[in-house]
């Protein structure tokens, strides 16, 4: 196993020190290391952040080979500069039993480029009526902690009350896509002032906020972890808020689409601006930066959805909804955030570790520590082309942006998967 030696680097914003990785592990820190059988990398200017970690990914292996594969999206995970994703459920067929999660865990093994963290759905089929095999998954190969029919919500209360006391016995989580279907039946885009003026069926923000302020309140009171995917509206944070307040142990995520764009894109009638929940206003993205920065929301997950053209490129009603964003979310976070390292970390490594029990992630790159880092040049800005991407798909909002910040490099248990801004395989 090659070690490195690299030079000069800003761990998580700090003064400049060397790092020497060595069979697997950050061996040792400080300034003027010496290590002659190591490879020296020169990271002056750059900044070195605990690997991201991903909670909501959407991979499309098994059955949508066409729009991503495990190993592709393992690659464009390992450039945006993550080690480890959680790849969604809602798979075909659905990630429902202990064999379909195996598969996909064993996948991401095989493409070996980042630690793939299979989600088991929460339904049989994503259908909402039967339990899935919870226990089952949870005991596999997979080791599945998360549990979530992303895509669809658990809409019927009493299935979601027996979900969530089922996953406390190993401490288990529910992920939610908070929407009541009943709310949002037709819907096209946020529902507001933009979606009158295009006449589009709108997706009210209380369709969200009613279904979180009924599973926190259902998580109290089974006393069960609580996980709610890509927050996008001001009132879902005041829920949230509320319940953090009291005690819930609800934890919650923000999109970087979600902290950037407003439903005004949806006047361009593109529909790589169509995503669900659809992009809010401007209001909403500038309380969910507020929630953020405050830890009301506790990670940024990318909510990465791959789709083949065929089911992007065509009329606004028939597109799916999603958007990439393994390769775009680190700088999305730059832009937001700006350079605030500590919170960046926190935000998308070590907070989404911890929710994920993902114990040898989101450690900041120390002694002992197993080397699952990621390198960025803060200075760099780079145009986004949609061809240049990993993803087999194409479907970014960001194409011909001009964004800050560029990953040089990703180490996977101190074996880099990216240098110098390029996937080693
Ligand atoms: O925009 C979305 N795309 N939202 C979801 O909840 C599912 C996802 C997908 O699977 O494409
Ligand atoms: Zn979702």
């Amino acid at each position: 196993m090659t070690a490195y030696l690299i030079r000069n680097v800003s761990v998580v914003g700090g003064a400049p020190t060397d790092l020497l990785i060595r069979d697997g592990v950050v061996a040792e820190t400080g300034a003027g290391l010496t290590a002659p059988d190591a490879t020296v990398l020169d990271a002056t200017g750059l900044v070195a952040l605990p690997g991201l970690v991903d909670l909501h990914t959407h991979l499309r292996e098994p059955g949508r080979e066409d729009a991503e594969t495990v190993e592709s999206g393992s690659r464009a995970a390992a450039l945006g500069g993550y080690t480890a994703v959680c790849a969604m459920a809602n798979t075909s067929p659905v990630a429902d039993t202990a064999g379909v999660v195996e598969q996909v865990w064993r996948l991401g093994r095989e493409a070996g480029l980042v630690d793939v963290q299979p989600i088991g759905a929460v339904t049989v089929g994503l259908a909402g009526e039967r339990l899935a095999e919870l226990g089952a998954m949870a005991d596999s190969a997979a080791r599945v902690r998360i549990f979530s029919d992303d895509g669809h919500c658990v809409a019927d209360p009493k299935l979601m009350r027996r979900a969530l006391e089922y996953v406390k016995a190993f401490d288990g989580v529910v992920a939610q896509h908070a929407e009541e279907p009943r709310l949002t039946e037709g819907a096209q885009m946020h529902e507001g002032e933009v979606s009158t003026r295009l006449g589009l069926t709108g997706w009210p923000a209380v369709a969200e906020e009613a279904i979180i302020a009924r599973d926190v309140l259902l998580a109290e009171h089974v006393g069960s972890r609580l996980h709610i995917c890509h927050v996008s509206t001001a009132g879902s944070v005041e829920v949230l808020r509320h319940a953090k307040a009291r005690g819930v142990k609800v934890t919650a995520e923000v999109t970087p689409h979600h902290l950037l764009l407003t439903d005004e894109k949806a006047t361009t009638y593109d529909p790589v601006y169509k995503v669900n929940p659809p992009l809010r206003t401007a209001a909403d993205v500038a309380a969910l930066r507020a929630a953020l920065a405050e830890g009301v929301i506790d990670i940024v997950a990318t909510d990465h959805a791959p789709h083949a053209v065929e089911d992007k490129e065509c009329e606004w009603a028939y597109a799916r909804p999603g958007m990439l964003g393994l390769e775009t979310a680190l700088s999305i976070a730059l832009d937001v955030l700006g350079p605030q390292w500590d919170l960046i970390a926190e935000r998308m490594s070590r907070a989404p570790a911890r929710i994920a029990g993902l114990d040898s992630h989101g450690l900041d790159p120390a002694p002992g520590v197993p080397a699952n880092l990621t390198l960025v040049d803060p200075a760099a800005r780079r145009v986004i082309e949609p061809a240049e991407l990993a993803s087999r798909s194409r479907n970014t909002p960001y194409a011909r942006m001009t964004l800050p910040g560029r990953i040089v490099a990703t180490f996977l248990r101190g074996e880099p998967t990216v240098l110098d801004g390029k996937a080693v395989k």
